[in-house]
């Protein structure tokens, strides 16, 4: 399959049922998905679902991801560790909108506890919808791996 249409989606426990909603968005909007768990409400530290989408889009396995916990705060610190991860924590369509643009974010990332189910489906709509626009934002983006 295309890879503009696979995606990988992980959250913790306190994101896990807007996790499994989001899967059906992405799967009506015709993208396959990876889910990297977690799968149930237990309780799990969120940086351990954060590293394996970050590793699986570090890596190329996959071009973009979602991630998602209580704030988004704690996944979003984890995800941006990884190299060539750009992960856009959103709570508001402009941002979402923007990390795109400027930033060519590769993963979504939201709080479950922080956006209700029809704004997290809009953000993620606008997310995926919207391309970089490149330019001078290129050199920009290049430069965020640069450490020190
Ligand atoms: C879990 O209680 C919570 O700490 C986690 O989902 C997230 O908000 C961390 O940043």
């Amino acid at each position: 399959m295309d890879k503009d249409k696979q995606i990988i989606i992980g959250s913790d426990h306190a994101a896990f049922e807007l996790k499994e909603k989001i899967k059906d968005l992405l799967t009506g909007l015709g993208y396959e998905v990876e889910d990297a768990g977690t799968h149930s409400t237990a309780s799990v530290n969120y940086a351990d679902f954060g590293k394996k989408v970050a590793r699986a889009v570090s890596d190329g396995a996959f071009a973009r991801g979602i991630l998602l916990c209580g704030t988004g705060i704690g996944i979003s610190m984890q995800a941006n560790r990884f190299k060539g991860v750009r992960a856009a924590l959103c709570s508001d369509i402009f941002s979402a909108r923007m990390s795109r643009q400027h930033n060519d974010a590769n993963i979504l990332v939201m709080g479950g506890r922080m956006v209700g189910d029809i704004l997290a489906f809009e953000l993620v709509r606008e997310w995926l919808a919207t391309p970089f626009e490149g330019g001078r934002h290129l050199d920009r983006i290049r430069s965020l791996d640069e450490i020190g």
